[in-house]
């Protein structure tokens, strides 16, 4: 299996991204670091230990890595979409963390898991990149044994926070750039417009409840994204933006990509945290811009299904 870590900012499609990972054999599953986001760290991090909790994996150890942005604060947050505690008012029903956070912290467990392994490890933050960011600056050295990082973020269309920018993106837009523009390690990006084609319908929720006590609270887990989706679209259809991405990082391939140097709007104005290909800019990142969409989420489905 590939090693794989995954920086997270629970959240609730950061919840079906872990579910998917803990179900699936192709990746073993070396860490989980948090990162702020969604809702503040502390809350990401409690949120991480309970869902791996929920999906069995209590004993995959969790640690808390930025709790700011590298460079300007900001208070932006995704209660809206994920509810006041991260995981659409359920968070407290989900089982305790077994463990308490690695007092380490993100960066030196990610540098842990990425000297120990014997095979090049994959990365996949589904939050703003700031760890990926400080991982490498603090240990250049290591990124040899980063075989790849799958990100989910940004946008080559328009925006959800703002009319250029994607959440993630705009949560740190110097720690995007450091990331997407460092020739050290191969980058996926899986952006906004390909992750709002594959949307869970009223259908797939009633399939992932209906699959054992796992799927149930990950359905109940979901129903205020729903909502939130309702009131702002007009559909009752959710992006399962972070569990593209993971699903990438398990199935390498699974999205059709294409190579472009991307870099990142890093000033104050209108267009921060917009994510731009630039020809000639830098090096080649891969783009996710097309997949089968119900392949993807049928898959998503069957394996989180396998949690019961
Ligand atoms: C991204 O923003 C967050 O709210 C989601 O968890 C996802 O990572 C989508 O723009
Ligand atoms: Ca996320």
């Amino acid at each position: 299996p590939i090693p794989l870590i995954i920086d997270t900012d629970p959240g609730v499609d950061d919840a079906v991204a872990l579910m998917l990972a803990a179900a699936s054999p192709e990746v073993d599953l070396r860490a989980v670091t948090t990162v702020f986001g969604n809702v503040p760290l502390p809350m990401t991090t409690r949120n991480a230990g309970r869902v791996l909790a929920l999906a069995g994996r209590a004993a995959v150890p969790v640690a808390a890595g930025a709790a700011r942005p590298l460079v300007h604060d900001r208070a932006l947050r995704a209660e809206e979409w994920h509810g006041g505690d991260g995981l659409g008012g359920r968070a407290s029903a989900l089982p305790d963390p077994i463990a308490a956070p690695d007092p380490r912290g993100a960066i030196v467990v990610m540098a842990a898991v990425l000297r120990e392994s014997a095979e090049p490890v994959t990365i996949a933050p589904i939050g703003p990149l700031t760890n990926v960011a400080l991982l490498l600056a603090v240990h250049p050295e290591l990124a040899p044994r980063i075989g790849r990082i799958v990100w989910m973020g940004g946008s080559l269309g328009a925006g959800n926070v703002t009319g250029a920018a994607e959440f993630n993106a705009h949560c740190d837009p110097e720690a995007a750039h450091r990331v997407l523009t460092q020739a050290d390690v191969p980058v996926t990006v899986v952006p906004l417009d390909l992750t709002l084609r594959c949307p869970a319908d009223p259908q797939w929720v009633a399939a992932l409840g209906a699959g054992g006590p796992r799927g149930h609270e990950l359905a109940q887990v979901l129903a205020h994204y729903r909502a939130a989706y309702l009131t702002h679209y007009g559909r009752d259809a959710v992006a399962l933006h972070d569990a593209v991405a993971v699903l990438e990082a398990i199935r390498p391939g699974v999205l059709r990509t294409e190579a472009m140097p991307v870099q990142v709007a890093c000033d104050l104005g209108p267009a921060r945290g917009a994510t731009v290909p630039v020809p000639g800019g830098g090096p080649d990142v891969a783009v996710a811009l097309d997949a089968d969409v119900d392949a993807v989420l049928a898959d998503v489905l069957e394996r989180v299904g396998r949690l019961g």
